[in-house]
């Protein structure tokens, strides 16, 4: 019935997409230790949250566990890219395993921040999801200083000791819009809430928020690709639907589109979170154009060079392998 509808198929690519700085290391990290050490190298959790890149370096021989007690004495493990609290280093040195710490470097920065203002005495107030793996991390530097909060409905909830003394820090991948909504009801609350030093959302995570939004009001159905449990995967379903995507669906596979979503629709937006491997858009792109949507412009709307040099564990230990 719109004219959109009437125009030529296409596909609006978003980008940046897929892989962030973080995501690509952690990645590597695993990669690396399973050729200096040999298979089986432990991971603690997923080491990014996606199906497709666990599943593949469980084929070349990684074993994922959910806690340190799960690893065998004295092996190596590598922590995830979404940071461990201090009890799991604890734990991990008890069992006195070899540990490889992927955790985005963006990640350690917010437990730095928590640190230094629990150690100043202030109350902090995390704004998380509870039960995220980063968030357990985060807390976990300052359990007895922070408390978490959900969501902007979460705010009335929140008892301060000082409110003279409240700074807030987050997550690293949640919707930009509804933190500051958060920060904004937090602020009315606890006017001096100081904000933390630097931006905690980060880049990756801004970057393809900016790029959906680009894409969303011109396209009647947004492809997210990503796994359930990533959090920066799903805000990005979220924010197309809120900056006017008609349909917006996430998938961890082509194979899981389902055709009855094509009905009617001229423009399809497609963009991917930040531990996806290109492949699996590539799929995706294939899946569309086999059925008439072969028509691809790609929106760019940020550049992104940033790259981190491999855990220093595994940096070391290729180098003794030499
Ligand atoms: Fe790090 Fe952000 Fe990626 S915190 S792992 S760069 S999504």
């Amino acid at each position: 019935s719109s004219v959109s509808s009437e125009g030529t198929k296409r596909v609006l690519l978003a980008s940046p997409r897929g892989y962030c700085a973080g995501v690509d290391r952690a990645v590597l990290a695993v990669e690396k230790a399973l050729e200096v050490h040999g298979a089986p190298v432990y991971v603690r959790k997923e080491i990014v949250h996606n199906r497709h890149v666990v599943t593949s370096l469980e084929a070349r021989g990684a074993i994922f566990v959910n806690e340190t007690d799960d690893v065998p004495e004295g092996a190596i493990v590598v922590f995830s890219a979404h940071g461990v609290s201090p009890a799991v280093v604890a734990a991990a040195d008890r069992r006195q395993l070899k540990t490889i710490d992927a955790t985005c470097p963006l990640v350690t920065k917010v437990h730095k921040e928590a640190v230094r203002f629990a150690s100043s005495d202030y109350d902090i107030l995390l704004i998380g999801h509870t039960g995220h793996e980063e968030v357990e991390g985060t807390a976990g530097e300052a359990p007895e200083h922070i408390q978490i909060v959900n969501s902007p409905d979460d705010v009335e909830n929140v008892v301060v000791r000082d409110p003279d003394k409240v700074v807030w820090i987050s997550q690293t991948t949640l919707s930009v819009d509804e933190t500051m909504e958060t920060v904004r009801r937090l602020r009315e609350k606890f006017p001096t809430l100081q904000n933390p030093p630097s931006d905690d959302i980060c880049y990756a995570t801004q970057n393809r928020q900016v790029a959906v939004k680009k894409i969303a009001p011109q396209a009647d159905l947004v492809i997210v690709v990503g796994s359930q449990n990533s959090s920066n995967s799903v805000r990005l379903v979220e924010v197309a639907l809120e900056y006017g995507a008609k349909a917006s669906h996430r998938i961890d596979f082509a194979a899981e589109i389902d055709e009855a979503w094509l009905e009617g629709v001229t423009t399809v937006g497609v963009t991917s979170g930040a531990s996806v491997p290109e492949i699996l858009v590539q799929d995706v792109l294939a899946w569309l154009a086999e059925r008439g949507y072969g028509d691809t412009e790609e929106v760019v709307t940020a550049k992104e060079d940033l790259l981190f040099s491999l855990p220093k564990e595994i940096r070391r230990d290729m180098k003794a392998a030499e």
